[in-house]
């Protein structure tokens, strides 16, 4: 099992700037061939230039790698087969894709326009679905793929003003964990990561720009290599990776409580027992693709 990327071939969606630029150079040092898609917009997913693109190639190829652009947009069924046959064609196959993507349209739930929650969706959720879809086939057909998702804090926790992009990015969690039950078989595994850096997206947001300059966006790129990598035999991780600290979060269920069923249950019952059906301490973990603990209540009704 290695952590080198030789004969792998990765497209990184969004690799013209910020973090996917950074996943994009590592995974090319690891060796991968990449295709480097990036159509060019501005943050909020306006216009277009191939140039970020061509950019991030011209970088590859000068350090000694082999890379391929590509400028479509990863919200159409599409684009996102064009993206994936540009590393067919270039390359012969595709084995790692990471879906980093992103554009913003921050705004309260009360003056958001449907048409910003749309485009967000488009991106972030839509392009996820519409680039791993395009992918699954020869990664099922060659029996080996790693996906990686982007979620963000906005997703797993909310964040004011991002009602948008926060439940974009939980839907691609939701996406994530069905992939990972339906990849394993055949060698697919998909993972997120949860990022924080100081790019273009997040400078000019009112964040704390001497703090933000830590948060080099290449400090987050050793997550996704590794996740890329044969060596990751994780499926269903959420990964944080920010300004040099990773950690893994996850879904917890307190022990709560099991009612007799044999008799009604009353909202008086549930108010009773509510210190325990909150009760941290006794939480565990719900491992992907099980119940957790709902699982052993539904075992104990069985007996
Ligand atoms: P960025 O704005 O620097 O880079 C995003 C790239 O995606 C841009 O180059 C843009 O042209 C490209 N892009 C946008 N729409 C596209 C489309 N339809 N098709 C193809 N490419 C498209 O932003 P950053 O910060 O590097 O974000 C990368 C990912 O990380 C995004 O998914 C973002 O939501 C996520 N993220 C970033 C955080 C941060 O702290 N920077 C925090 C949490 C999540």
């Amino acid at each position: 099992m290695t952590l080198r990327l030789d004969g792998r071939v990765a497209v990184v969606t969004g690799a013209g700037a910020g973090l996917g630029r950074e996943h994009a150079l590592l995974l090319a040092r690891q060796g991968a061939k990449i295709v480097v898609n990036d159509l060019g917009g501005s943050t909020d997913g306006r216009g277009g230039d191939s140039a970020a693109a061509d950019k991030v190639v011209a970088e590859i190829k000068a350090a000694g790698g082999d890379a391929a652009p590509n400028y479509d947009s990863v919200t159409s069924p599409d684009g996102a087969k064009n993206i994936v046959d540009t590393a067919l064609e270039a390359f012969g196959r595709i084995d790692i894709l990471v879906n980093n993507a992103g554009i913003l349209r921050d705004k309260s739930f009360a003056k958001v326009e449907m048409d910003d929650f749309k485009a967000v969706f488009d991106v972030h959720y839509w392009g996820s679905v519409y680039c791993t879809k395009a992918a699954w086939g020869p990664m099922t057909e060659q029996k080996y793929g790693r996906v990686i998702f982007t979620t963000s804090v906005a997703g797993t926790a909310g964040n004011f003003g991002q009602a948008n992009y926060g439940s974009a990015k939980a839907a691609v969690l939701g996406l994530m964990n069905v992939l990972a039950i339906e990849g394993r078989k055949n060698n697919i595994y998909a993972n997120a990561i949860s990022p924080g850096a100081l790019t273009r997206m997040t400078s000019g947001l009112g964040m704390d720009e001497s703090f933000m300059e830590k948060l080099n966006p290449a400090f987050v790129s050793p997550a996704v290599a590794w996740l890329a990598s044969e060596r990751c035999e994780v499926t269903g991780g959420i990964f944080t990776a920010a300004g040099g600290g990773f950690g893994r979060l996850h879904y917890f269920e307190t022990f709560g409580v099991q009612f007799d069923t044999s008799a009604p249950i009353t909202v008086e019952m549930f108010d009773d027992a509510f210190p325990k059906i909150n009760d941290f301490s006794t939480a565990v973990p719900a491992p992907a693709g099980t119940e957790g603990r709902m699982q052993e209540r539904f075992d104990s009704l069985k007996r």
